[in-house]
């Protein structure tokens, strides 16, 4: 490792990322040490604007696109040369916890302090991303930021969508916008070197096997649906059950021949509702309507198209009295990562003497589709149990740190080509 790189790298601090992941930790804060922090609310403005004032002390410019993506940019010696990227996002699961995300984005922050600190100068720009609603779990669908950043879907096809409450999506997105009036504005899809995102497991394979750093080489693929079962309300106590359009009896049905499409001996397939809204969801009158999220995951591309081909029809058969409504809301194929990505990261990991191995992501991420715009890689580092979407994640604070170096080692390796 070059010795610029190995300064850098002995100036990332452990007790800095550690107070900034627990100070971003009190924003959102729920009970049992989780966070909710949903994309476009209250919470993630106030998030964003800890992250500018941290920026800002360090004198690193800031700027944010249409969908709110916000840029942190440590400048390189050649101004015309496209950056390095690494980040990942601030929002978090209804009840997620203190890592998933912000992570990404604290351990970026860490790796351009250090090399302020270590004064070292790179070729290519640096720069750290917060991608805007990775989760999906307030405005679905997940991965929106990075979605419309890199041009595979398109902003007007979100401001529509609305929350559990009916907040308008473009509302939101306004109000986040508008809290942030001085940064400077960025376009879509400027040109990117390499991306490179730090991350929690989120899977108990580091851990079982006392590793340091996954070596991500790509994302499983993933169908997502909303479906809608409409039906008619009556009575629970009078009304015979013959005669009923009951939806959510019927988006039971539907949902009990899902489990059966995804049944795998192999425990490969991920199969997910998550999500379910009756109406009018009182104990004593039969529902009318049903609205329920399917999740469909695999790595093997032959077998997530397979499975999720087959939803509609499996759901359509169980409506016997209701209409339904199908609707596909995301499809991801897996993504495999550039191999010189791949095989820096490793290094890096090598070099630094941390136990490492390869592995796939299960989860989805940004990187996914910043791999369709430029070269990209992932560093996972262990979290308790491999626990996550849940306030009981956790991580220790020396992994959180050699991850970051990894991070600050592989993304100087990058700037300087
Ligand atoms: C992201 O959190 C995912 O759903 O994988
Ligand atoms: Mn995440
Ligand atoms: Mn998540």
């Amino acid at each position: 490792m070059r010795e610029a790189i190995q300064d850098a790298v002995s100036r990332v601090d452990q007790q800095r990322l550690w107070a900034r992941l627990m100070e971003m930790a009190k924003i959102g804060a729920i009970p049992n040490g989780g966070v909710n922090r949903a994309a476009f609310s209250q919470e993630d403005i106030a998030a964003r604007k800890l992250l500018i004032s941290w920026a800002r002390e360090r004198g690193f410019t800031v700027a944010i696109d249409a969908i709110g993506n916000l840029f942190i940019r440590r400048a390189g010696t050649d101004p015309h040369a496209a950056p390095v990227m690494t980040g990942s996002h601030m929002d978090s699961q209804p009840r997620g916890g203190r890592f998933d995300g912000i992570y990404g984005v604290m351990a970026g922050l860490e790796a351009i302090d250090a090399m302020e600190e270590a004064g070292v100068k790179t070729r290519r720009p640096v720069e750290v991303v917060a991608w805007s609603n990775e989760e999906g779990g307030h405005f679905a669908p997940c991965t929106m930021g990075s979605a419309v950043y890199t041009g595979a879907k398109a902003l007007a096809d979100f401001l529509d969508a609305r929350d559990n409450e009916g907040v308008l999506l473009k509302d939101a997105l306004e109000q986040t916008l508008a809290a942030m009036p001085a940064a400077d504005k960025r376009e879509f899809n400027a040109p990117a070197a390499a991306y490179i995102e730090a991350h929690i497991e989120q899977g108990p394979l580091l851990e079982q096997e006392g590793k340091t750093i996954g070596v991500v080489t790509g994302i499983q693929g993933l169908r997502w649906f909303d479906v809608e079962f409409s039906g008619e309300t009556a009575h629970a106590g009078t009304t015979p059950v013959s005669g009923r359009r009951d939806a959510l009896r019927e988006a039971v049905a539907a949902i009990c021949a899902l489990q059966e499409l995804t049944r795998d001996a192999s425990d490969t397939v991920r199969f997910t509702v998550g999500r379910m809204l009756v109406t009018p969801n009182s104990s004593n009158s039969v529902a009318s309507h049903v609205m329920f999220s399917v999740d469909v995951r695999h790595p093997d591309p032959a077998t997530i198209t397979r499975l999720g081909d087959a939803v509609e029809p499996a759901i359509r058969k169980a409506a016997v009295r209701c209409s339904v409504n199908i609707t596909p809301t995301l499809r991801d194929d897996p993504c495999a990562f550039d191999s010189t990505v791949v095989e820096c990261v490793e290094r890096a990991a090598q070099a630094l003497g941390l136990a490492h191995r390869r592995m796939p992501s299960g989860a989805s991420h940004d990187a996914m589709y910043m791999a369709r715009v430029c070269p990209t890689g992932m560093i996972f580092v262990p979290c308790e149990k491999g626990i996550s979407h849940n306030e009981a994640e956790n991580a220790r604070p020396e992994d959180l740190a050699a991850g970051a170096r990894v991070l600050t080692a592989t993304v100087l390796e990058l700037a300087d080509r």
